[in-house]
Parts: C-alpha cells; structure tokens; sequence
C-alpha cells in the first residue's frame, strides 16, 4: 500500500471500535462488492438487496459506479490509472461505512483483480464480501441495456470492459450469482450467506 504523500501526521485513536457500532444498529456490518461487466446486473442486485435489507431494519446503502461517477471520481475516466483510483478511492469509502457498522453495497465493474484485493486488505477478516456476477458478455451484449456495447463494437467508446479492455474475473468470491436465476431468488440467496 502506498504511504502518504503528508508527513507529520498521526493517527488518532476513537473511544469505541467497529463492533461496537455494529452492536448499536444490531447486526453485523459488510462491504458486499458486486463485480461483474457492464449490464451484468450489479446495480439492479444491489439496489434490491438494499430494499430487502431496509425492509429487514438493516442499515444499509449502496455505492453505484455510474453515480459515484458524477460526483466523488467525476475526474476520473476508464483508463487503467483511472480505475485503479476509482476502486481505491471506493474502497476506503466502503471501510468507512463498515467500521461505522452498516453494510455497504457496491456495484462497481472492478475489472482488476489487483484491485479488489486491495480493497479486501483495508477490511477485518471476513467483512469483505466479494460477490461475482457472473454473467456472460454474450448476454450482457444482448440485453445492452445503456446501448454502450454497440457503441464500444462501432469504436465510438474506448477501453470498453470485455470488448476492448480486460475483465479479471474473480477466482475465489465468497458469492457467485448466476443471473439468470429471478432477481429474488439470487437477493435471498445473498441474505441468506450473510447471516443477515
Ligand atoms: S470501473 O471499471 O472503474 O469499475 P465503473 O463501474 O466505475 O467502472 O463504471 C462503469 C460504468 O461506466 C458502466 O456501467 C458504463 O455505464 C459506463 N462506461 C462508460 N465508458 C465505459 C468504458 N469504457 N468501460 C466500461 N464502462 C464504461
């Protein structure tokens, strides 16, 4: 991990720690981190497990790639760097609401592996949730949703993931969603594996 650019700083230390935080809203905290291709369902997932979550009384809140686009990384864009920087600056924002003891939910494409995994390092064992959604570019292409792949095949969009830039599928996720089961059956089945 990089060290700050600042020196002369020290770290201050809190009266309380994450699972007393957690104990206060009655449930564990996560960062669940939904990482797939573009129009591979991460958002839709996460937004719907967030619902299911509320309704259970369960503080929760979803970071979406697109969103967090136009605001916290709006000087970022899809070159390596750029999406290197993006998972990181969203990785500390997730141990954030983690160690403030909510689950967080993101839906991120996360192309690389490397990536992830340094995000899995800012967390304690077991509070980074890796959740894959595994669904195929043919059918991600298909549906093309936001009308990019097109775009990417026709060469008006660059380093498109899975058409003309990587995607690092994960090799040990806690969760593979197969998204061609209903949208509630794969919500109850990622309830379900966090024990929530
Ligand atoms: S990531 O690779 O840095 O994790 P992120 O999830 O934030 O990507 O943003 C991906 C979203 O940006 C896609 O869902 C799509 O709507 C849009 N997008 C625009 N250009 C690209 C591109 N070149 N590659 C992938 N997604 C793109």
């Amino acid at each position: 991990m990089t060290e700050p650019v600042a020196t002369n700083i020290v770290r201050a230390e809190g009266h309380v720690d994450g699972s007393a935080r957690a104990a206060n809203f009655g449930h564990e905290s996560y960062t669940v981190w939904f990482t797939g291709l573009s129009g591979s369902g991460k958002s839709t997932l996460a937004f719907a497990l967030e619902r299911a979550l509320i309704e259970k009384g369960v503080a929760s809140y979803v970071l979406d790639g697109d969103n967090v686009r136009f605001g916290l990384n709006r000087d970022l864009g899809f070159a390596p760097e750029d999406r290197t920087e993006n998972i990181r600056r969203i990785g500390e924002v997730c141990r954030l609401f983690q160690d403030a003891g909510m689950v967080v939910l993101t839906a991120f494409i996360s192309p690389y592996t490397a990536d992830r995994d340094q995000v899995r390092a800012l967390h304690p064992e077991g509070k980074f949730i890796e959740v894959f959604v595994d669904t195929p570019i043919e059918v991600c292409e298909a549906r093309d949703v936001k009308g990019l792949y097109a775009k990417a095949r026709a060469g008006e969009i660059g380093q498109f993931s899975g058409i003309s830039a990587p995607y690092e599928a994960p090799k040990n996720p806690e969760i593979t969603v197969d998204t061609s089961n209903p949208l509630e059956e794969c919500v109850a089945e990622i309830v379900n594996a966090l024990g929530l």
